[in-house]
């Protein structure tokens, strides 16, 4: 077993175990990928200020999320197919989550349902959801999660439309996975992938069982996207949610300083401030540089999160600075998810919180909850 030492040693172990239309779907972002590239590498840009001659024993990485105590500013973000990346995904992301002390996020494009994680688990979590055209349906998902005891509902807002990913497309990305020549030249060398992944209950998207109107039409992902999704989601619909939900809520994908104040006016508990980690609208700013508007705008009004590009603790602490009070992985725990199952969505955490403890001591923070400016070096 190589020594991980870094988010990235966990991508390239993810990378070679796991079926290639898989890994990708993870990886890669939308178009040129330029907006991929750019959230993480404008967060890397940013410089730190190194401090001397301050105490910095006893440092925390505890925070509070909506209400509850968190062992790190931390919530895993939804990402869809996690169950295809190794067999009942979902439910070992969210049990490494709990045991880690922070929140797992079902996405509602998961292969373990809504019911399998919460009797798999047995403890809480929060369901992330896709607003789709029969509403009847997106209530459905509402109520499931209701059923489940979710204790958070994070509505995605930047995926009505999906933007191209050209490698799924490549890849011929279909789930339930096909077998075309090219998938089964690359499965041969991923033995244990296939093994695992073969055999486990669900191959399919477990939240819309029933919903998929004729297996043999839905050719992609992208296709059943399209034709599911609903393109006339607006603010009103926003409110629609809120109300049969009645619980905490979060807003996924803002990042507009106007749409921040327009939901910073929606009742909802706290936004992402994200361009769904580039898979969406290529071009659009990083979302390191949307933040410090956004957090300046409406952070005195609503809950302040981030995603996009966060690889390591060091660009955690960047986005506390910058005035996320949380943010949200993605990418980095899926692959040590695809990498070695539970243990690996572990030690993504594990990496993350000691290079966020010692970045905290060595710019002289003891408190995760002081990070500000002031440990950045602007220039
Ligand atoms: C969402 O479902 C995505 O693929 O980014």
């Amino acid at each position: 077993m190589p020594v991980v030492t870094n988010i990235d040693d966990l991508r390239e172990m993810a990378r070679k175990r796991v079926a290639r239309a898989i890994f990708e779907y993870v990886d890669c972002g939308a178009y040129t990928e330029c907006t991929l590239r750019a959230n993480r590498a404008e967060i890397e840009a940013i410089g730190l200020r190194q401090r001397v001659g301050i105490d910095v024993d006893r440092r925390s990485t505890k925070t509070t999320l909506l209400g509850r105590e968190v062992a790190m500013p931390v919530a895993l973000a939804p990402v869809g197919l996690l169950g295809l990346n190794w067999a009942n995904g979902e439910i070992l992301a969210a049990r490494a989550a709990h045991n880690f002390g922070i929140p797992f996020t079902l996405s509602t494009m998961s292969i373990c349902s809504i019911e399998d994680v919460a009797e798999g688990t047995g403890k809480p979590f929060w369901f992330q959801l896709y607003v789709m055209r029969d509403r009847g349906f997106a209530a459905s998902l509402i109520e499931r999660a209701k059923a489940a005891k979710c204790s958070a509902l994070v509505l995605t807002l930047d995926l009505q439309i999906q933007g191209q990913r050209h490698r799924d497309l490549k890849n011929g990305l279909a789930v339930p996975p096909k077998l075309t020549l090219a998938s089964a030249l690359d499965i041969m060398t991923k033995p244990g992938w296939a093994f695992n992944v073969m055999t486990s209950k669900r191959k399919s998207f477990g939240n819309l069982e029933g919903r998929i109107p004729d297996a043999k039409s839905l050719t992609t992902l992208s296709q059943w996207i399209a034709g599911q999704f609903d393109p006339t989601l607006s603010w009103k619909d926003v409110e629609w949610v809120k109300n049969l939900w009645g619980g905490p809520l979060v807003l996924k994908g803002i990042l507009d300083v106007e749409d921040a104040k327009i939901a910073a006016q929606s009742g909802a508990d706290a936004i992402v401030v994200s361009n769904h980690g580039g898979r969406q609208l290529d071009g659009a700013m990083s979302s390191i540089r949307a933040l410090p508007e956004i957090a300046a705008a409406v952070g005195d009004k609503i809950d302040v999160w981030f995603d996009g590009g966060i690889r390591s603790g060091q660009s955690l602490l960047k986005a506390l600075a910058l005035g996320a009070k949380a943010a949200m992985i993605g990418r980095a725990y899926v692959y040590g998810l695809g990498a070695m199952g539970e243990p690996g969505v572990r030690q993504a955490l594990e990496v993350m919180q000691k290079e966020l403890d010692v970045t905290m001591a060595l710019t002289g923070l003891r408190d995760v909850r002081d990070a500000s400016p002031a440990i950045l070096r602007v220039s």
